[in-house]
């Protein structure tokens, strides 16, 4: 098939770019303004060599790990992404499969397209939410509720998101949400045929964490999306993450976190971990690279918290690299969309596995049959000293 004839996930971007339309594959490619901290986040994973021990038993290795609390077959996990719909019919419960599938953590997006309720009783595998801290209190208070109840395993508080970053390629393609068809939209559509744009229109495209909330309102013309627009709190700080933790009373990552002083402060407002991310390049440009702040995060907060290295991982080796700086794991976002969009589970599931051959072939290859043994020692910057 298709699939197998791709070899890494450069391979299934490309068969994710033919297959969707322009507007729609931009939404999932592209970054805030110059896209710097987009291709930092990949890039910089290539200024760190491996230094590799020889002459190690590597007849088996080791990779299970524990990341929220959970069992993880290896340590990579999927992050959230929104309006996944618009990528797949199937959706979410296509990604969420596939991970199961693979033994790892999926995480829902707050902005997702499946109701967190079917998610948890369709998959049973290990689950975080990724929430948001709302004006209305009381919205949060109701996911925290409902994650509780349908045992979601953990939360990600997305905390990088004041405004909406500065897209540009989405306000040159006139993607709007929810996708509207224009002149120019309709005919990439057209051009796709192996896309449908039914998938996202209608009752069957929506934001169905929170679609109760618009009913429930029956305010006239105000729109799902400019609700949950509305909802975005610019005023939040640490008080509302000490809130949140005690409300939830469980795992708990800060997500967004770039700092070695704001991971200490994660920990100390009662997260158990924090997830190094600067939103894969969509939020704010310029923000350094997630790989780069591994070894400063994890000073600050020991070896108790959960250290999880979000953005540009492209290749199983940059996992390796990020767990020698001192990340418990690595997690994903753009890598498993271009698998959905290339082909549903089977093609999200295709992302993994290339994923999975390259860490344990990296490990072989670099003399290291436990995880657990990757220190600083294996890997060195180029760029801070010479070899
Ligand atoms: C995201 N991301 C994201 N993060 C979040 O907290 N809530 C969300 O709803 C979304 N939505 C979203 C949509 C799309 C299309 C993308 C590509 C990303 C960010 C995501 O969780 C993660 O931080 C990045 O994707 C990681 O970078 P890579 O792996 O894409 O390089």
């Amino acid at each position: 098939t298709p699939l197998e004839r791709a070899n890494n996930v450069s391979d299934l971007r490309l068969m994710a770019r033919r297959r969707l339309p322009r507007p729609i594959f931009d939404y999932i490619d592209g970054g805030a303004d110059d896209e710097v901290s987009l291709r930092r986040n990949v890039a910089a994973f290539a200024d760190y060599e491996l230094i590799p021990d020889v002459l190690n038993d590597v007849t088996e290795i080791r990779t299970e790990t524990s990341i929220f609390g959970q069992p993880s077959r290896w340590p990579l996990m999927l992050s959230p992404t929104g309006l996944t719909r618009m990528f797949h019919g199937q959706a979410e419960l296509a990604v969420a499969g596939a991970a199961a599938h693979h033994g790892l953590l999926y995480s829902l997006s707050t902005m997702g397209t499946t109701r967190l309720e079917d998610l948890a009783q369709a998959f049973a595998g290990p689950k975080v939410f990724q929430i948001y801290i709302f004006k209305d209190r009381g919205l949060t208070a109701e996911f925290v509720a409902r994650c509780r109840a349908a045992g979601f395993h953990g939360l990600a508080l997305t905390v990088d998101t004041p405004v909406a970053g500065n897209r540009e390629r989405d306000r040159v393609s006139g993607l709007s949400m929810p996708p509207k068809l224009t002149v120019r939209s309709l005919l990439s559509f057209l051009r796709h045929p192996g896309w449908s744009v039914p998938a996202m229109t209608g009752s069957k495209f929506d934001l169905a964490n929170v679609s109760h909330k618009v009913d429930a309102l029956a305010s006239g013309p105000m729109s799902l999306f400019d609700y949950i627009g509305g909802q975005f709190d610019r005023s939040i700080g640490w008080r509302e993450v000490e809130w949140l933790a005690r409300e939830w009373d469980g795992p708990l990552a800060i997500k967004g976190v770039m700092t070695p002083e704001d991971a200490h402060r994660s920990i100390a407002s009662g997260a158990t971990g924090v997830m190094i991310s600067n939103h894969g390049g969509r939020q704010l440009d310029g923000a350094p690279a997630p790989v780069d702040q591994i070894e400063a995060v994890r000073e600050a907060v020991g070896d108790a918290a959960d250290v999880i290295c979000d953005g540009g991982i492209r290749r199983g080796s940059d996992v390796v690299k990020a767990l020698a700086l001192g990340a418990t794991a690595c997690s994903i976002g753009r890598p498993y969309l271009y698998g959905l969009a290339a082909g549903g589970e089977p093609g999200v599931n295709r992302v993994l596995t290339i994923l999975r051959a390259e860490f344990n072939r990296t490990l072989t290859l670099a003399g290291i049959n436990d995880i657990a043994a990757l220190s600083l020692r294996h890997v060195h910057n180029r760029l801070r000293s010479p070899s």
